[in-house]
């Protein structure tokens, strides 16, 4: 049986905890949150045995032999890092760290203890992007000399998903300070990695990007809304 703890137990924490019980031979056997509550509400939900506000701790206390993290994009690489010390696989989600020298420690780190450290790119499940990717090997459609991406989400202009205004985990993605790296960290991973999935290495990028008036001041609840939100 392999044993996971998920750390980060908000929005995406749900679909981690949900297929990974869905897995034979894998149990989801510890959870962990900086905020108690949430931890102790998510453990409860999918009936998760061991709770933690601190995954050093929990790492020390609990025998896993994977860790899932799913924490807002600043506690990636530390977090991901505390694990990989400990002999301990990954499954991070993307972006894989919010900068270049922290990915590249991690990979690294990895190595070293010879542990695995996937990055949650999600659309490789996709059939329409491994259909893409088939036309490309068969020559299908010839040599790709320019691939042209886009991924609209709809948060900021919609309440489908609940008011971007009320919620933390719509608010960090809007706020350098709370590590986020905006649309780029958010969607733009997302964009490049399953655009390069499909026509192969990419050589070059261009994309422009757009920070747009959202509140007063550009303030809300203590969340200073700096990061970019748009990308073209
Ligand atoms: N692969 C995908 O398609 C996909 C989809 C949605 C989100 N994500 C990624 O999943 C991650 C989480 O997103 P979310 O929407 O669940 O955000 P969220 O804000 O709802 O949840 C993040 C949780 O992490 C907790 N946290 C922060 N630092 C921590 C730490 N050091 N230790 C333990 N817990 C900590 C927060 O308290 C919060 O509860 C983000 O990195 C996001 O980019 C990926």
């Amino acid at each position: 049986m392999i044993k996971v703890a998920i750390v980060g137990t908000g929005g995406m924490a749900r679909q981690h905890a949900r297929v990974f019980q869905q897995i034979a031979g894998c149990e989801v056997v510890a959870a962990c949150d900086v905020i108690a509550k949430r931890a102790r509400d998510f453990a409860k939900r999918y009936e998760i045995p061991a709770v933690y506000t601190d995954v050093e701790e929990l790492l020390d206390e609990v025998p896993v032999e994977a860790v899932a993290v799913v924490t807002s994009d600043a506690a990636h690489a530390p977090v991901s890092l505390a694990a990989i010390r400990r002999g301990k696989h990954v499954f991070c989600e993307k972006p894989l760290a919010t900068t270049y020298p922290e990915a590249r420690k991690m990979a690294a780190a990895a190595k070293r203890k010879g542990v695995i450290n996937m990055v949650n790119l999600s659309y490789r499940n996709t059939a329409a992007i491994h259909k893409a990717r088939a036309l490309v090997d068969s020559g299908a459609i010839g040599r790709v000399m320019h691939v042209e991406a886009s991924y609209l989400q709809s948060w900021l202009a919609s309440t489908h998903w609940g008011d971007w205004r009320k919620q933390p985990g719509f608010l960090w993605r809007l706020s350098k300070a709370h590590g986020s790296l905006g649309v780029l960290g958010d969607i733009g991973v997302h964009i490049l990695d399953f655009a390069s999935y499909a026509a192969g290495d990419i050589t070059r990028v261009d994309c422009r990007l757009k920070t747009f008036d959202k509140a007063k001041g550009n303030r809300v609840k203590g969340y200073t809304l700096d990061a970019c939100d748009s990308a073209v």
